[in-house]
C-alpha cells in the first residue's frame, strides 16, 4: 500500500475506538473544532475491567451517534470534510476494527483520503495542543504503554526508555483494585490520594537501569503493606496509603523524564496518555520543571485520556492515503513503537 503525498488540509473527521472510549472529532490542522468522547466506563465497571468483546459491540452501537454529534458541534456538514483519520493500531483488535471499518466506509463513499494513525503518535500529538514545538521529550504513560519518546519532528520519535514490566496506568489500576477502589482505578486513586499524606508509607525505590521504568515491585510492596494492616486500619488510612503509592509512581515518572531531557540536551518536556491526567503527576512535573528551568507542556486532561481530537492532530503531520487505496488497510493489535 503506497501512501502518496496527500496533504492533510481542511477539516478531518477523526475516529478513535482502540479501547473502551468511543470518540469522534473534527480537526482542521491544529484546530480542534469538536471532540466527543462516549466513555463505556459504567458498562465495564460491573466486570471490574474492560471486556474486549463488550467494548467492540458497544462501539458499534455508539459510533454513528458520536460521529453525528462531532459534526454537529463543529458546525460541519459531510460535504465540508476534506478527509478521514482513524486509529489503526495498537489496541483491542475488535474495537479498532469498528472504527477503521467506519472510517474506510465514510472515506470511500465520499471520495475522501484516509490517514491511518498510531495510537501512541496520537497521544504524543496532544502535546502540540499545549503549544510545544519539536524537538521535545514526551513521557507517554497510558494503560498499556509507558515510554520516553524523544520527538524529533511532528510525531516521529525515538524511544529512550520504556517500562520493563507493567505500564504506569496498569500500576494505578492494580493499586486501586488492591485498595478496594472501583474501576476505573487510576482516576479514583487520584481523587483519594488528593486528601492523603504521601509520606505515610515509604515504598521502595524501583531501580531499573538508566531511563527504563519498573512498577511491578511497587504493586507487590503495596500488597504486602496492606496485608500487614487490619481492615479497620486500611479503612482509616486508605487516603494516606493511596497518596504514598501514587507518589512512588509519580517520583519514578518525573525522575526519568527529567533525566532523559538532560541527557538529550532538550529543554522542552511534555506528557501524554491517560496517566498524564493525574493531578499528582501534573503538580510534581510543574515543580520539577520550574526547579530545573525546563519548559513543561501539559495537554488538558481531556486530551490526555483517549480521544479522537489527538488523532486529528497527529494526522496533520502524517501522509494521507488517496481514495481508494486504503480499502485493504488493516487494524493491528500491537503497533510499532518508535516510528
Ligand atoms: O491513554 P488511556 O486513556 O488509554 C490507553 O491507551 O490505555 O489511559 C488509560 C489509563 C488507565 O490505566 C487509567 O487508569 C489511567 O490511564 N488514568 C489515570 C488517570 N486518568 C486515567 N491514572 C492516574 N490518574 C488519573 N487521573
Ligand atoms: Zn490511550
Amino acid at each position: 500500500m503506497n501512501a502518496t503525498d496527500v496533504s492533510n488540509r481542511g477539516p478531518l473527521l477523526c475516529i478513535e475506538t482502540s479501547c473502551d472510549d468511543t470518540s469522534a472529532a473534527v480537526v482542521d490542522g491544529q484546530t480542534i473544532r469538536s471532540s466527543v468522547v462516549s466513555s463505556q466506563t459504567e458498562l465495564h465497571a460491573a466486570f471490574g475491567g474492560i471486556v474486549p468483546e463488550v467494548a467492540s459491540r458497544r462501539h458499534t452501537e455508539l459510533l454513528n451517534v458520536v460521529i453525528a454529534q462531532a459534526l454537529e458541534e463543529a458546525g460541519a456538514l459531510w460535504s465540508d470534510l476534506a478527509g478521514v483519520a482513524v486509529t489503526t493500531q495498537p489496541g483491542l483488535i475488535g474495537a479498532l476494527l469498528v472504527g477503521l471499518s467506519a472510517a474506510k466506509a465514510i472515506a470511500y463513499v465520499r471520495h475522501l483520503p484516509l490517514t491511518a494513525v498510531d495510537h501512541l503518535q496520537g497521544h504524543i500529538a496532544a502535546a502540540y495542543a499545549a503549544g510545544v514545538q519539536a524537538p521535545f521529550v514526551c513521557l507517554v504513560a497510558s494503560g498499556g504503554h509507558t515510554l520516553l519518546a524523544v520527538v524529533e519532528e511532528g510525531v516521529r520519535y525515538r524511544v529512550a526508555g520504556r517500562t520493563l514490566d507493567d505500564a504506569a496506568g496498569e500500576a494505578f489500576d492494580k493499586g486501586a483494585r488492591l485498595l478496594g477502589l472501583p474501576y476505573p482505578g487510576g482516576a479514583e486513586l487520584d481523587r483519594l490520594a488528593a486528601r492523603g499524606d504521601p509520606a505515610h508509607v515509604r515504598f521502595p525505590r524501583a531501580l531499573p537501569r538508566r531511563l527504563d521504568f519498573s512498577f511491578s515491585g511497587l504493586k507487590t510492596a503495596l500488597l504486602y503493606d496492606l496485608r500487614e494492616r487490619s481492615a479497620a486500619e486500611v479503612a482509616a488510612q486508605r487516603a494516606d496509603i493511596a497518596a504514598s503509592y501514587q507518589a512512588a509512581i509519580v517520583r519514578q515518572l518525573v525522575d526519568k523524564l527529567v533525566r532523559c531531557a538532560e541527557e538529550e540536551g532538550l529543554r522542552r518536556i511534555a506528557v501524554a496518555g491517560g496517566v498524564a491526567a493525574n493531578s499528582g503527576l501534573r503538580a510534581a512535573l510543574a515543580e520539577a520543571s520550574a526547579a530545573r528551568s525546563l519548559d513543561l507542556y501539559l495537554p488538558a486532561p481531556a486530551l490526555c485520556t483517549d480521544n479522537a481530537a489527538m488523532v486529528g492532530l497527529a494526522a496533520s503531520f502524517l501522509r494521507a492515503m488517496p481514495w481508494p487505496d486504503y480499502l485493504a488497510l488493516d487494524a493491528r493489535a500491537s503497533g510499532a513503537v518508535g516510528l
